[in-house]
């Protein structure tokens, strides 16, 4: 199969691309970043989020090769940093509308990464069903951007016949996400700010509940989201990847003090602005539709992050140094006013 990822500079992506290309497959990518993990396939430097002329060959005008199934993973990915410049979730729905367009006129099945961010901060629901998503508790622009996505896929699939599948995800983690001085993320930043014996803030509280998901097993089930809908299998369905088990972010901490032998220093603060505090995803629909299985539990997955972390810190000594876009939460504070 040739399969077009978008955002193939990214953790996800560029973890999926390997996958594919070990399992056989034809990989091409377009990020408007250059991919600093591999040079194992091509890509194209190109910023989706233009407001481009609808085109047959490829977006913004540009001949792409010819692929057989699209997965659209480029967007901007940190729900806080959105909440600062809500412009980039505009750019979001934009990056996703000019997918979109590729795939109507290439008439290309397309395989699309939500979010768990789309069912809101919703404590009083009982499960994380596929069916309880309801745009009424939109937290943030983030969020927003990924429910404007899936509502122009749902569209799509009505109004062009677009085949589909949209995954939505859950804190996924390892290998080629500690990207830190460009978009931190809690575990990578946990790990890297220990490793330095500094210490950590954990938002949303004590008992902040989230799904982690090793990124293998994000992997796992978008590759075989991918060869069904390509095989006709499975289309249309909106479907949670997470790992099914909740974890608080300050056990999540701990595991990573255990590992790094180190002492945490942890403060506890209150939510920032936008952010989910309680999520454990109902994984049944992905089991049942695509015999998946997510394999690694966190207490298993944490040690193959900080592994992979002390590889690549080894490699890359001019990392170890404090992050500045952690900037992210202090810029927005600037802006917005610290909530608590
Ligand atoms: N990692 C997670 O925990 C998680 C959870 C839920 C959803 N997601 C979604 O999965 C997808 C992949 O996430 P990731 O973790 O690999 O994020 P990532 O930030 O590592 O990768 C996203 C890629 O998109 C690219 N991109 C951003 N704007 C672009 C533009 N205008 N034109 C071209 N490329 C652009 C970035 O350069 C980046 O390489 C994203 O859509 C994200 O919202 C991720």
């Amino acid at each position: 199969m040739r399969v077009l990822i978008t955002g193939s500079s990214g953790q996800i992506g560029t973890n999926l691309a390997l996958r594919l290309l070990a399992d056989g497959h034809d990989v091409f990518g377009v990020d408007k970043r250059q991919n600093t993990w591999t040079d194992d396939f091509r890509y194209l430097l190109q910023d989706l989020s233009g407001h481009y002329p609808a085109y047959p060959g490829g977006i913004g005008g540009v001949e792409y090769p010819e692929v057989d199934l699209v997965v659209h993973l480029a967007a901007h990915a940190k729900v806080h940093q959105l909440v600062a410049q809500p412009h980039r979730a505009l750019e979001n729905a934009v990056m996703t509308f000019n997918v979109l367009e590729y795939c109507r006129q290439r008439r290309l099945p397309l395989v699309f990464s939500s979010t768990r961010e789309v069912y809101g901060d919703v404590h009083r629901f009982e499960g994380y069903g596929e069916a309880t998503a309801d745009f009424a508790f939109t937290e943030s622009p983030y969020s927003a951007s990924k429910i404007a996505s899936e509502a122009f896929i749902y569209a799509y699939a009505r109004c062009y016949g677009l085949k589909y599948l949209a995954f939505r995800f859950s804190n996924v983690y390892g290998r080629f996400d500690n990207d830190l001085h460009r978009m931190s993320r809690v575990l990578p930043l946990f790990i890297h700010s220990m490793s330095r014996d500094e210490p950590i803030t954990v938002y949303g509280g004590a008992d902040k509940v989230l799904d982690f998901t090793y990124v293998d097993d994000c992997v796992d089930g978008i590759v075989r989201g991918v060869e069904a809908l390509a095989d006709g299998r499975v289309a249309n369905e909106t479907i949670n990847l997470g790992y099914g088990e909740g974890n608080t972010l300050v056990r999540a901490a701990e595991l990573i003090a255990a590992e790094l032998e180190a002492e945490p220093r942890m403060t506890i603060a209150p939510s920032l602005l936008g952010e989910v505090t309680h999520y454990v995803a109902d994984i049944r629909k992905a089991h049942d539709l695509l015999g998946w299985t997510p394999r690694v539990a966190l207490h298993e997955g944490i040690p193959l992050a900080v592994e992979w972390f002390r590889e690549h810190r080894l490699a890359n000594p001019a990392e170890d140094r404090p992050v500045v876009n952690e900037g992210d939460s202090v810029g927005w504070k600037t802006v917005l006013g610290d909530p608590s």
